[in-house]
């Protein structure tokens, strides 16, 4: 028998998510793809820079989980918040890859991440409001930039930061595969304003948790 969650049941599942995303340690449900986990070929400048890197990939994991979360609860149709739900497993994936690759550097997760949690949050369920084909169009387009941003660090990441590399690339394939999807559930055409407000909006966040 199928149960239909009421508004309450959903909201508490939601709390759960997000104190789970900020405050436990996430339990991957695919082997993280790093094969060679050791920095020790690396110099002290790229550890710190493939630390910082990764920081800005965890809180935008931080934030993806926070913008399906969103959307999924004023998402209309069962199938949309069936295709979140989905993308959202490989995202605390991902969430949890960043997190073990930023402790083997040494790093911190950024201290920003309930902010930036909360903010996403709040961008994912507006974008549900505005519809569903509304919604399946704005998670398409952050997957976009997202695998935009990705292939940018994949240039920045120290050469020699295999592990981190290939954490990265495995993220991007599973980026561009959750646009496609999102498409095929149907959407439509975001204004380019939107679009570009969005663009803003993810500088802010990549450029505050590059330092913080
Ligand atoms: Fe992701
Ligand atoms: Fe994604």
């Amino acid at each position: 028998m199928r149960r239909n969650y009421t508004l309450t049941d959903r909201l508490i599942g939601h709390a759960d998510n997000m104190l789970r995303t900020l405050a436990a340690k996430p339990t991957p449900g695919r082997p993280s793809p790093q094969r060679e986990t050791n920095i020790d070929g690396l110099s002290h400048a790229e550890v710190k820079e493939s630390s910082r890197l990764m920081r800005v990939n965890h809180t935008g994991e931080v934030c993806a989980q926070a913008l399906y979360q969103g959307q999924s609860l004023t998402a209309r149709n069962a199938e949309l918040r069936k295709i979140f739900h989905e993308a959202a497993q490989e995202e605390n994936d991902h969430l949890a890859w960043c997190e073990q690759r930023i402790n083997t550097l040494n790093g911190k997760t950024s201290r920003l991440n309930p902010f930036f949690y909360s903010g996403a949050y709040g961008i994912g369920a507006f974008a549900g409001l505005l519809g569903d084909r509304v919604s399946a169009a704005f998670l398409a387009e952050t997957e976009y930039q997202v695998v935009e941003h990705l292939d940018r660090h994949l240039q920045r990441l120290p050469a020699r930061d295999q592990a981190s590399r290939s954490i990265v690339a495995q993220m991007r394939e599973d980026e561009l595969k959750h646009a496609t999807n999102a498409e095929q559930a149907g959407t439509t055409e975001l204004p380019g304003a939107a679009k570009q407000l969005m663009r803003g909006m993810s500088k802010v966040m990549t450029t505050l948790s590059y330092w913080f």
